[in-house]
């Protein structure tokens, strides 16, 4: 069994998200990490931030699981912003952290959204596969939801295909 951990990029701690995750719990219990409650800046060329909360959250993480399955509400047609501002600091893994960076190899990635509109195209995916490819990392895949009609079926079904 793959150790996988949620980390859940919404803005607020009992939204739509948070509801997402409540049905998979349903399902299956993981671990849950909540980039909101964490001090994490935007990446630096300086690298004057690294006595924030990223490294050591990180390290935990890379340390602990096999495959990061990240939640999203859609903003903007894109992924939040706080988990825009989490993966833009993984470049940090691949400057001055190079040793923590190398360790993401092999690793496995996948992102569940939550939005209001069915009008996302494939490209959504884009910046996770291919970074996820970067970094030497598997992308699992990605599954779009929409709290009207999200169901435990549907989730755990996702959550058996990027488990096997
Ligand atoms: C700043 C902002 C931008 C949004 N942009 C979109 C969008 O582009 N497309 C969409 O379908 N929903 C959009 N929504 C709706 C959210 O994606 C939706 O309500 C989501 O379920 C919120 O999840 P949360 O409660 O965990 O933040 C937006 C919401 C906010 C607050």
């Amino acid at each position: 069994m793959k150790a996988t951990v949620l980390i859940n990029g919404s803005a607020r701690a009992d939204g739509n998200c948070q509801e997402l995750i409540r049905l998979m719990m349903e399902h299956e219990r993981m671990p849950l990490v909540h980039l909101y409650e964490y001090n994490i800046g935007h990446y630096d060329y300086e690298h004057l931030n690294q006595k924030d909360d990223f490294l050591p959250l990180m390290k935990d993480l890379i340390t602990q699981y096999d495959q990061f399955l990240l939640l999203t509400p859609v903003y903007w047609y894109a992924m939040s912003g706080h988990l825009k501002v989490f993966l833009d600091r993984w470049t940090d893994l691949l400057t001055n952290e190079k040793e923590w960076g190398r360790k993401l190899r092999g690793k496995e990635m996948a992102v569940v959204t939550s939005s209001h509109g069915n009008h996302l195209a494939s490209q959504f995916w884009l910046p996770f596969e291919y970074s996820a490819r970067y970094l030497g990392m598997s992308f699992k895949g990605g599954l779009h939801t929409e709290p009207e009609t999200i169901n435990l079926p549907q989730l755990a079904s996702f959550l058996k295909d990027i488990q096997s």
